[in-house]
Parts: C-alpha cells; structure tokens; sequence
C-alpha cells in the first residue's frame, strides 16, 4: 500500500476552501449529444450545482478495444465543466466490464450459488476476486489518473460505484481460491479452521485446503461458519478491489481525494462498511427512500450511521433521487417539499454534499424512467424548479458546512456480524429482520423527540449515557467484557432477544441464554421460544409481543422486571428486565415490540439514565431534530414528520431557512435550520 487514507474532503479548484456544500449529480453526458452539453452547463449553473460525478459507466466509449483509448471527448467535457465553474468527482470508469473484455474473458463473469453464470447486458458483471479483470480494470485507473492528474477540475476520485450493488457474492473458480487463501491467513492451518467451522458436524472435516469451497448449492443446510465466513471474505475481497484502485491513485495524484460510494440503505448488507470506511478519505453514500410508514425514519438512520461511519465529519451524499426510481415494484414520485426535506434531512445528519442520481434523466435504457435533476419534461417542469431552489437554499446555509455533528446522549449499537448471523438460516425462526429492530428502536428515539446516534460496533461507547444494542447476536468475549465495563461505569445498556447466543466462530455459548450476556443481565434462559408468523403475546404494560418470546430465569437480585407476559404459557414469566449494575444498568427486551410498542419501555429506559428530549413538548414526534455544531456555533435541523403545519414555538435561535409559512413555522414537510 503507498499510503493509508488521512481525512481530507473535496479539493475544490484553485484549493478555495470557502465553506460550501457541494450540489450536484452523477452526468452522463456520453448518452446525449455534444450540443446538449452546453445547455447542461448552463442549467448546471442555474440551479446553483457545483459538482458532477463523471464518467462512472464509460469504459466501453474511453476504451473501445483493448488497445484503443478515447479520451477527446472526455477532454472536453472535463474542459466545459471547468470553464462553467463546476468540479469533478471523477470516476475511475471500472464499475461496468465493455463487451469486448467479456467476449475476450468469459472467465471474469461473476458465478451465482447455483452454478449460473451472470452474463454481460445489464451492469456490474465482474468477479471482485478475478486476477484477469483486476488486470484491465488497474490499466484504465492507470491511464484515467495519469490523463486527468492536472486537470483543474479534478476534485476527487470516484473509486468504481457502488461496489459490490450485484457482484458482492461470487461462487466462481477464482472466488474460491481467493477464499482460501482468506482463510489461510484467518486461521494458519486446516486444523484451526476444522475448529472454527466445527466440522465435526455432519462429516465436513477437511485435511487439505483444496478441499474447501464456498458455501455453493448444498444439499441441506451449509455450515454457518463457512456462510459467516465467507460474507466476511465477499465484504473483503471488494474492499481489496477499492483498495488497489486507491493505492495506485494515490501513486500517481497523491494529492486529490479518493471515495467510493456506499448504500447505507435499506437490507443492503454485504459490505461491512464500518470496516470500509477506514479506507477512504471521505465516506460517500448512496441513499434511496422507500415509501410506506416508515421511509422517513430509514432515511434518518441510514444518514445517521453513514455519519458515525464518517467519524463525525462531514459526508458526501453521492446519491438520491429528486423523486422516482426505476427498481421498486411501484416507483412512486416525491410530493411536494420531499426533495428539500429529505436532502436537508442528509445534511442535517453531516452531510456535506448533496447529489443525486442523475443530472439528465435517461431517453433510453434500464433507468429511462429514473427521476434526475432535468427530467424529460426538461427544464420548464416542478422537479427542475425545486432543484434549482435546493441549490440556492443550500448557497444560503454555506456557514453550516464544515460543521460537525453533535453527539447525542443516547445510541443504537449496529453491529455488521450480528446482521449477517443473525439471520442465517436453521435458527428458531427465519422471520427475524436485526435491521429492522434496530430501526424500530430508531423510530421509537424518533416519536419521543431524543436524539440517537446510530453507531457501529467498535465506536467509543463512553460519551453515550444509554445504547441500545438489539439483536446484538454476535458478542465474542472481548465484547462481553467492553459491555460489562461500559455498564459498571455508569452506562445504561439495553439488549433483546437473541443477543449474546453466539461467539466469533458462530459457536453458542453454553451455560444458557443469552450467553456472552448471562452474568450482565442477571437472567438465564433455557430455551428460545419464537412465535408462529401472525402469532403475539400480550405483556402487562399493555404493549404485544411478536416473533420472539424467552423463557427467562431471574439469576440475580439486582433485577428488576419491568414487565411480564400476560397470556399463554408464559403468563407471569419476565419479558422486560433491568438489572442495576456498577452506577449503570444492563436492560433486556426479550420480545419483538414493534416501534410504537417501544415507546413506552424506551421513556421508562430514558427516565432511567436520565435523558430527556430537547424539543419543547408540542414538538416532540411530530420534528425531528438533529444538531451540528462548530466554534461558537450550534446548528439546530428541525424536520418536519408530518404532513401538516407544525409552529415552532419554544425554539430559540437565528433562522437560516426562510420557512414556507413564517420564520418559525414549519409547512408540511418543511425544514428550518436554526442557528444558536
Ligand atoms: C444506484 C447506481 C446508479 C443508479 C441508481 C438508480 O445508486 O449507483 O448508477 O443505477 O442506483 O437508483
């Protein structure tokens, strides 16, 4: 490696480090022809963007045959967008394999489970672990950053997009010698990893490294710590290909920024971004709302943990779209105030660039009816005027970049491995989503108006007065410890079902339930009990339990039960309980609430690490608000959740947003930034 990534943002031209948030888009211009270009400048400037991300799926037009380069048309447009005073987030072009390479080299198609080979026609058609494809993929970087090195709009590079979106699972030839070699460096010999993989099961036991595959199309089911193992291997074998585009990048422009974009989103979970994020030296995400109840509060998640990914520094939002998408079973159009909202809602959670996918809306293709910054009504329509205004908000808040996000007093743990475990499958239930607990506990933050960060594992959890870990299913011993410290001193932790059952090596920690967590939560469970899918158990708080039910064994007297079942077999047993630790406590939910279930065990929680809300009473649930702050400086985001009116009264401070209905008032939808 040349050098590890340091902390560096945007190198804007001519190195002006005036406070701006950049706006902008990922530009195709390759799909339109020349004399759109110009007009695109012209509206690039109108609606106040200062950025696009170029050349992301171009390889096929730079490199028309193997021995064949075509940048002249890439000269000009880098040329035209400088003169228009727009920068460029360049990409390196690898993210989509041309034809040709894949005529020539079948042998770089990805291979699913089944055995099927991923041919070439849609995107994304390579094998992470291929040496042929890293082979031609390393040439154009090569020959995209010696070409653009000194060109003044190069403001950073773009590494590949969105690594691993269809590629991230590879069951080919190549993927299994990769894997292997993975997991001589994990385990030294075929021994320790008989151990880990507990071969001793069901006849797996291996005496040569030859032997062993990826967890392929079985029979029945395949060993769980080969599937763990082999997610971790999958999440590292495309953070290998990020990084050896970076480190020849930094070889040849040592001084221009590389990214790559993530999808905090949604059940996106093959890369395990905590461990990206250390190789970039800005974190960028990529973030798609999906409609229904609970599309708000995913939105703030995602931006929420994209923030603590990024340190609390400021993060690139590479992608969102300004109102429908393509790929969702209905792609329903953002209503009026939603572009803003959600864009601010990014911000508001350390944002400090705002794009979106794409500048043009596509005439032809898979993404033709994509919404864009010019959708194909073109610029005289309502997208195009809402993204112009959004561009001159942005112009009006530019004190804000560069700021930081205040940390809360209370979080939510999320924890890559006890995602990818915890869902495998010959578990109790197969119904169990880790994602969506934890963003139920998100929303229950949400409705009672208290700030959360949503962390991940191996974030400092010190400065936080109460976490929430759910589903915090994988706990190696080291874990256990850290947890235990971090309650004894003073911490007030909160854990549910499933959590602490199993080690690093998906071994259950005998003794009983919940394992690693036992002796912190003075209880002991002897067996799991999940419910039937539409089955549910009352408790006597009044609030229903689904999915999930444990027999539980009060172990210690320092445990108080906040709640019981009320009905069926577990009548009268703890579903709640607390248990008083060090000046701390270690709390554990042992049923499925669901996010309105939890408020009220989530406000008896609060009281009892002494957190309340920051927003006045009227306010809470219906806004939300996030805080960025720098020198003397606080920023308060106030977003409203509702569809209608909701006045600010009870809020201090300098308004930076005009709101649609009076300084103080928020209109449906609507956004105030305030400074104090
Ligand atoms: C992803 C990709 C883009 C585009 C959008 C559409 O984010 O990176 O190229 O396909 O999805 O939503």
């Amino acid at each position: 490696m040349t050098r590890a990534p340091s902390p560096r943002w945007l190198r804007w031209p001519d190195d002006d480090t005036t406070p701006r948030f950049a706006y902008g888009a990922d530009y195709n211009p390759e799909q339109w022809p020349r004399e759109v270009w110009d007009e695109d400048v012209r509206l690039m400037r109108e609606a106040g963007v200062n950025i696009v991300s170029l050349a992301i799926f171009s390889w096929a037009r730079i490199q028309p045959a193997p021995g064949t380069w075509d940048f002249d048309w890439l000269d000009e447009i880098m040329d035209l967008l400088h003169q228009g005073g727009i920068a460029v987030d360049l990409a390196t072009a690898t993210a989509s394999p041309p034809p040709w390479l894949t005529t020539l080299h079948p042998e770089v198609l990805p291979v699913t489970q089944s055995g099927e080979t991923l041919w070439p026609g849609a995107r994304q058609h390579w094998r992470p672990t291929s040496p042929v494809f890293r082979e031609y993929a390393l040439r154009l970087v090569e020959k995209m950053a010696e070409r653009y090195a000194d060109h003044p709009a190069l403001t950073a590079w773009h590494v590949s997009n969105e690594l691993g979106c269809h590629n991230i699972y590879d069951y080919s030839d190549d993927a299994a010698r990769a894997f292997r070699v993975w997991l001589t460096e994990r385990y030294g010999t075929v021994e320790a990893l008989n151990h880990a993989w507990g071969t001793a099961f069901w006849s797996q036991r291996y005496t040569e490294w030859e032997q062993i595959l990826p967890p392929r199309l079985a029979a029945s089911h395949p060993n769980p710590t080969q599937q763990l193992d082999f997610k971790r291997f999958s999440s590292d074998a495309l953070k290998d290909h990020l990084r050896a585009e970076r480190d020849l990048l930094y070889g040849i422009t040592p001084d221009v920024p590389v990214t790559t974009n993530f999808m905090v989103m949604g059940e996106t979970k093959g890369m395990h971004y905590a461990d990206w994020a250390q190789e970039v030296d800005f974190v960028s995400n990529d973030h798609y709302v999906h409609p229904g109840p609970q599309g708000l509060d995913e939105l703030s998640f995602s931006a929420n943990l994209t923030g603590s990914l990024a340190g609390g520094r400021p993060w690139f939002l590479m992608e969102h779209s300004t109102s429908a998408v393509n790929w969702q079973a209905v792609n329903v159009a953002k209503r009026a105030g939603e572009l803003a909202r959600d864009s601010l809602l990014h911000v508001a959670h350390g944002a400090d660039a705002v794009c979106f996918f794409q500048w043009r809306q596509s005439a032809a293709g898979a993404e033709k009816y994509h919404s864009a910054m010019v959708p194909h009504a073109g610029a005289d329509s309502e997208v195009f005027r809402s993204v112009a205004a959004l561009g001159g908000l942005l112009g009006d808040l530019a004190e804000v970049a560069g700021s930081a996000r205040r940390p809360a007093r209370a979080a939510i743990l999320f924890d890559w491995e006890s995602w990818w475990a915890s869902e495998q499958d010959s578990h109790p239930t197969s119904l169990l989503r880790y994602r969506q607990e934890a963003l139920d506990w998100y929303s229950a933050f949400l409705a009672l108006g208290v700030r959360a960060d949503v962390i991940h594992q191996g974030a400092p959890l010190d400065g936080y007065d109460l976490v929430v870990a759910p589903v915090l299913h994988v706990v190696p011993r080291a874990l256990a410890k850290e947890l235990a410290n971090y309650a004894e001193s003073g911490g007030h932790l909160v854990t549910t079902y499933f959590s602490g059952v199993v080690d690093e090596n998906d071994h259950a920690w005998l003794g009983g339930y919940p394992g690693a967590l036992r002796e912190l939560l003075g209880i002991r469970i002897e067996e799991f009990a999940p419910l039937l899918d539409g089955e549910s158990v009352p408790l006597d708080d009044g609030t229903t339990g689904t999915l999930w039910t444990d027999r539980i064994t009060v172990t210690d007297d320092a445990v108080e039960v906040l709640a019981a079942y009320n009905g069926g077999d577990r009548a009268g047993l703890p579903a709640i309980t607390r248990r008083t630790v060090g000046t701390g406590s270690a709390a554990y939910v042992s049923t499925r609430l669901g996010a309105e279930g939890l408020r009220g065990v989530l406000a008896r929680l609060l009281a009892g690490a002494g957190i309340t809300s920051e927003l006045p009473e009227p306010l809470r649930g219906r806004v939300e608000l996030a805080v960025r702050a720098h020198g003397e400086a606080e920023y308060w985001f106030l977003v409203n959740r509702t569809d209608e009116t909701v006045g600010l009264a009870g809020v201090t401070g300098t308004p930076l947003t005009p709101a649609a209905e009076g300084p103080l008032v928020l209109g449906p939808r609507g956004v105030a930034v305030v400074r104090r």
